[in-house]
């Protein structure tokens, strides 16, 4: 018989998205709130003194004051990334041949891969991320390691195959065909085993000819099911070198719309330099875009346009993008979102940007219906914040009056101290060391 667990504390759900609806109805919030815990599901969120009396035999987690949510959701991030994390000075391209494709190198050694990939996951679930979709390397290791990781920890994950088959360095590149029959190998060997989910994953344009993006729309149609992820639009020169290198090409996205890698399901990480036709696409096509704020000013790209792209009505994630973005924190990567809208002129607000964190992402993921939110019915992925986790968050903390107020602080000050604990599928999760 498995424990059913009743976790108190104040209790965060949404009940609709706070950038189409007032922030005020847009979530639930209770202050001697209850999760009840049963069979790895969320099995009813409501007054913690009512829960206690109808489920006295349920093991109690009192969190006092801290605050309980959804596990964080990190739309796009690379594992194999976790060792070069803040690595200076360069842009994209540099960035790339500098210190990630040297990196990715490695992987093919699968010790090496089961080793980052543990640590990965350890890092990012101690700073409260629950699921992540994450590109792996060209090396079918790399992607046994990552979900084997996650199968022991019981995680819901999404990840794939990088494939690339030019501008890359030898020993890094596959072919449109082993590109092709390795991820197809690796989906049918992975997909839909407990939590973990297959993504397509061609890397971005440059890194592929036309022939392995066209075998990689071609399996996306054969495989419907599965999420493509890739990058769009996230350098000006990387814009610039796309349409040289695709001279019959509308624009950037177009790279990837001839050969069937648009729909919905279609991750297209950074996406800040986009055209008006792109936009279109995109939003006809119930695509999701990726923000990656840490990122995005870390290796110096540009800011995206939130404000602008939710008017839309576009399908939109929020990234850590490690290790290109500099931190594996996830209320970091909120705060960062918050100063990219700063500094376009529209702030976000804590419950906008919370929500991108948890429901946002899980719907670009298109898993809202089973995380992201705190609620019946749904995975228990769950985090316990502590709101005063610092002295300097604490002093700001206690003089606010509603809870957009006190989780701010956390938001933009908090780490991984502010975690006190996470749950996966209804288990606390304790690092394996
Ligand atoms: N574009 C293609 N590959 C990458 C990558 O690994 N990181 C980032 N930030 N952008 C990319
Ligand atoms: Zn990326």
């Amino acid at each position: 018989m498995t424990t059913t667990h009743l976790l108190l504390g104040q209790t965060l759900s949404y009940t609709s998205d706070p950038f189409h609806s007032p922030i005020v109805d847009s979530a639930e919030v209770r202050q001697n709130g209850g999760v009840l815990v049963k069979d790895g599901v969320i099995f009813g969120v409501s007054e913690g003194d009512t829960l206690r009396a109808a489920y006295p035999h349920a093991k109690v987690h009192d969190y006092g004051d801290a605050l309980i949510t959804a596990g964080f959701v990190d739309a796009h991030v690379h594992y194999p990334q976790t060792a070069i994390i803040t690595s200076w000075g360069k842009r994209l391209i540099d960035w790339l041949n500098a210190y990630t494709f040297p990196e990715e190198m490695r992987f093919g050694d699968k010790g090496f891969a089961d080793e980052v990939a543990g640590r990965y996951l350890d890092l990012t679930l101690a700073h409260g991320t629950t699921t992540v979709a994450s590109f792996c390397t060209i090396h079918p290791e790399s992607v046994d390691a990552f979900f084997e990781a996650a199968l022991a920890r019981g995680q819901r994950v999404f990840a794939g195959k990088t494939c690339m088959d030019r501008n890359a360095p030898d020993g890094l590149l596959d072919t449109a065909k082993s590109g092709y029959d390795d991820s197809k190998q690796l989906l049918e060997k992975w997909h839909g085993q407990e939590r973990l989910s297959y993504a397509i994953t061609p890397r971005f344009s440059p890194t592929s000819t036309p022939e392995q993006l066209d075998a990689m729309g071609s399996l996306w149609a054969e495989h419907p099911g599965c999420l493509m992820q890739t990058h769009l639009s996230e350098q000006t020169d990387e814009v610039a070198w796309v349409a040289d290198l695709f001279p019959d090409a509308r624009d950037y996205l177009d790279t990837y719309e001839q050969f069937g890698l648009i729909g919905p399901g279609g991750l297209y990480g950074h996406s800040i330099y986009l055209t008006e036709r792109e936009r279109t696409r995109l939003k006809e096509a119930d695509a999701s875009l990726i923000h990656c704020p840490t990122s995005n000013t870390f290796i110096g790209s540009g800011l995206f346009d939130m404000a602008g792209l939710m008017a839309e009505g576009q399908r939109i994630g929020l990234a850590t993008d490690t290790g290109g973005g500099s931190s594996f924190s996830m209320l970091r990567t909120m705060a960062a979102a918050y100063e990219v809208g700063q500094l376009r002129g529209t702030p976000l607000h804590a419950a906008q940007i919370y929500w991108l964190a948890t429901v946002g992402s899980a719907r670009a993921l298109r898993a809202d219906d089973k995380i992201g939110n705190l609620a019946p019915g749904m995975e228990a992925d769950i985090v316990v914040l502590d709101l005063s986790s610092t002295p300097a968050i604490a002093q700001r903390t206690a003089r606010a009056e509603n809870l957009w107020e006190a989780l701010f602080p956390t938001i933009m000050m908090g780490d991984d101290r502010a975690i006190i604990d996470t749950w996966i599928g209804g288990q606390r999760y304790q690092a394996q060391t």
